[in-house]
């Protein structure tokens, strides 16, 4: 069912990415052999959406780790914290990076392993385990959200909550998935997602691939395709949910929803379980990740801003609670009022 091709591949402890900075024209994988290496492919979105850059990170932490040349436990564990530092700091927004390093870190604290490469082989163990529950996560969410598209129905999506995103089928789009596998005709928007295109480059060639109808839109033309009555729900991911449910996600993402609120449109979030963070009390303590101002800047190659002009770029925004009709996760469809406890409850 998956058309789009894998993010990440691991074979044999061998590394490879998916470039998605050249993605829809160029599909090849880049050979990541260093925490550096990945640290500089999420940095630089060659490999990105939040559970993609946890599972890279994890398997960066593996290759990293591997490299070391000591019998010693406690030398092992102290280069671990240091590379699980390095590799977390890439992107500070989505909260799965820093939870899955935390995962691949905590298997090498609780095992009893006797030997260094034992404790190589529980981390491993632990990276791959990341990876391999996040394409059950993916169809478990498709499922809870599969019910949610109705023949002919018209579905809006911002940045890519795709399977390029995750491992397979993506959150956002899984239940899109599911639902175009079962015969059913529906329609998707995807917006194109200033600045970087996620949405163009991605979301449209990964659904479009798949046989699905989809059609691009430009950020600015949500409100009136809502206005023409297109839109019949709204699907998007998040790079962290808080405590009190407001979501984080991609630049833009809180205007579709104060747009979709103001014509009576279902707002839903689709994630898993390990995007839910209940050590931040709301959207208002999560660190924004701000981007380098030439991506605002630049359009493709071309410079078409004045020189020198100031520039902010934030890349997330934080979508108050009280406009998600729902969130899509893989314990369940969510809904108001909140029982978050029951998301955070499976998390590991
Ligand atoms: O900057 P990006 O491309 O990593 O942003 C990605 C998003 O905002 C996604 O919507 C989010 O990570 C969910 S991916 C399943």
């Amino acid at each position: 069912m998956n058309v789009a091709p894998e993010p990440i591949r691991w074979r044999g402890g061998t590394l490879e990415l998916l470039d998605q900075t050249q993605l829809p024209h160029v599909v090849c994988y880049e050979r990541i052999a260093s925490a550096d290496a990945v640290h500089a492919a999420i940095r630089q979105l060659k490999v990105r959406g939040a559970p993609a850059i946890g599972i890279a990170a994890a398997y960066g932490v593996v290759i990293e780790m591997a490299k070391l040349r000591t019998t010693s436990r406690t030398e092992f564990m102290t280069r671990l914290a240091d590379i699980c530092a390095h590799i977390a700091a890439a992107r500070p927004t989505a909260v799965n990076l820093a939870w899955a390093v935390s995962r691949v870190r905590r298997a090498a604290e609780q095992s009893n392993a006797a030997t260094v490469a034992d404790l190589i082989a529980a981390i491993t163990h632990e990276a791959e385990a990341i990876h391999a529950e996040d394409r059950a996560i993916c169809r478990a969410i498709g499922a809870a959200g599969r019910p949610l598209i109705t023949p002919d129905c018209g579905v809006l999506t911002h940045c890519n909550a795709g399977a390029l995103a995750v491992s397979e089928l993506g959150t956002a789009t899984a239940p899109l998935y599911l639902a175009h596998g079962d015969g059913v005709p529906f329609r998707v928007y995807a917006d194109e997602t200033r600045p970087l295109l996620q949405g163009a480059r991605l979301t449209a060639w990964e659904l479009g691939s798949a046989g699905i109808d989809v059609t691009l839109i430009c950020d600015n033309a949500a409100p009136r395709l809502m206005a023409e009555g297109l839109i019949d729900l709204v699907i998007v991911g998040t790079d962290r949910v808080a405590a009190n449910g407001d979501v984080v996600n991609k630049i833009g993402t809180s205007g579709v929803a104060i747009v979709a609120h103001h014509f009576g449109i279902p707002f839903y979030v689709a994630c898993p379980s390990s995007t839910f963070d209940p050590n931040t009390p709301s959207g208002a303590e999560v660190v924004i990740e701000e981007r380098d101002g030439a991506e605002v800047t630049h359009f493709a190659a071309a410079h078409v801003a004045a020189e020198g002009i100031k520039v902010r770029n934030p890349a997330f925004d934080v979508t108050p609670h009280a406009l998600v009709s729902g969130f899509i996760t893989d314990v369940g469809l969510i809904t108001p009022p909140y029982d978050l406890a029951r998301a955070f409850h499976s998390r590991s």
